[in-house]
């Protein structure tokens, strides 16, 4: 694994263990601007490497053993072994997310739908039930209303303008999580992340923001108290409606020791007894989602359009500035 590069400064996030590089989780906090890190977070060549992340097109990698790619599988030791599960592309495409983001680290999948499907089924399992608002976008509502009610978990709409008292009555003990999206698709509502922060946290449960429509260049939701942040990056993200794609990225400031949250504090037998809250503290959740999820139901980018993804982020603070500057003339 390669280091992180030494312009990232060198205040070590409290990540208490041994294989925080094993998902490229971040360690340090980064130090760039937030342009430069759209230019060159996630990837930095040594002397005489390619200046662009090449596109790893390769389903597998070749090691010297069974024995050495077997403690990949089995989680032991840092590597990519099967790019279902991880890939260079698409890890530096993940590493800038989680640091436009400021989060611990991020997982990309195969469209935005997929980011905000595994972001909750990480969470919940059936006889379960979460929050969210009514002004979503239409993929996510049939996801939530239709798809997850299926699966025996069931979803509160509420209005997003309540105040909190009323909000807290759509509170159950088995509210796993509670979702918004900083502004409306398609109805251009902007959420008070702060009152639903406080909502999440009376309910005891992470607050998800779905932050397509903002992009960490206008408003970065951990900073308001949101615990994971999804995007369709198929929109500003890409920038030229070329590649279809989500990400999750993990704040790593929620608490997942706790009894409601079992499956982070206690043994996966698929992993051989792995705990992931004691391996791979702060990054827990993005962890679980990638080795779990991303193993079992395999919505994964095609490095091609982890390429392109990257690409399109170095131009998103141009891009956006644009955006604003077009908003504006059209609002006066
Ligand atoms: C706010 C928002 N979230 C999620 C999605 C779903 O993303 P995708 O189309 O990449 O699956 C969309 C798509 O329009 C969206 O606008």
């Amino acid at each position: 694994m390669t280091a992180p590069p030494a312009s990232w400064g060198s205040e070590i996030l409290p990540i208490p263990i041994a294989l925080t590089d094993l998902f490229h989780i971040q360690q340090r906090k980064i130090t760039m601007k937030f342009e430069t890190q759209c230019l060159h977070a996630g990837y930095s060549p040594k002397n005489g490497e390619p200046r662009v992340q090449p596109i790893v097109q390769s389903t597998t990698y070749t090691y010297d053993s069974a024995e050495s790619i077997g403690k990949l599988f089995d989680l032991q030791e840092a590597g990519f072994f099967y790019t279902r599960l991880a890939n260079p592309t698409t890890n530096a495409a993940e590493e800038k997310l989680a640091a436009l983001e400021g989060g611990v680290a991020a997982l990309c999948t195969a469209s935005g739908q997929a980011a905000t499907f595994y972001a909750l089924m990480n969470l919940v399992e059936s006889g379960d039930h979460f929050i969210s608002t009514t002004n979503i976008y239409g993929g996510t509502y049939n996801l939530f209303a239709h798809t997850f009610r299926k699966m025996g978990v069931e979803v509160t709409f509420v209005n997003q303008d309540d105040n909190l008292d009323e909000l807290r009555k759509a509170i159950r003990p088995n509210t796993k999580a509670v979702f918004g999206e900083t502004i409306s698709n398609p109805t251009l509502r902007v959420l008070d992340i702060e009152k639903f922060a406080a909502l999440a946290q009376a309910a005891n449960a992470p607050l998800i923001i779905d932050n397509t429509f903002a992009t960490p260049y206008f408003c970065r939701p951990f900073k308001y108290g949101a615990n994971i942040v999804v995007h369709s990056t198929s929109k500003y993200l890409d920038g030229h409606a070329v590649a279809l794609g989500g990400a999750i990225i993990d704040g790593g400031n929620f608490n997942w020791e706790q009894e409601k949250f079992r499956q982070f504090s206690q043994p996966d037998i698929t992993y051989h007894g792995l705990v992931y809250t004691r391996t791979f503290g702060k990054a827990a959740y993005a962890v679980k989602a990638r080795v779990q999820l991303m193993r079992d139901l395999g919505a994964t980018p095609a490095p091609q359009n982890s390429f392109l993804l990257n690409l399109g982020m170095e131009t998103l603070p141009l891009r956006m500035k644009q955006h604003y500057a077009n908003a504006q003339a059209v609002a006066e």
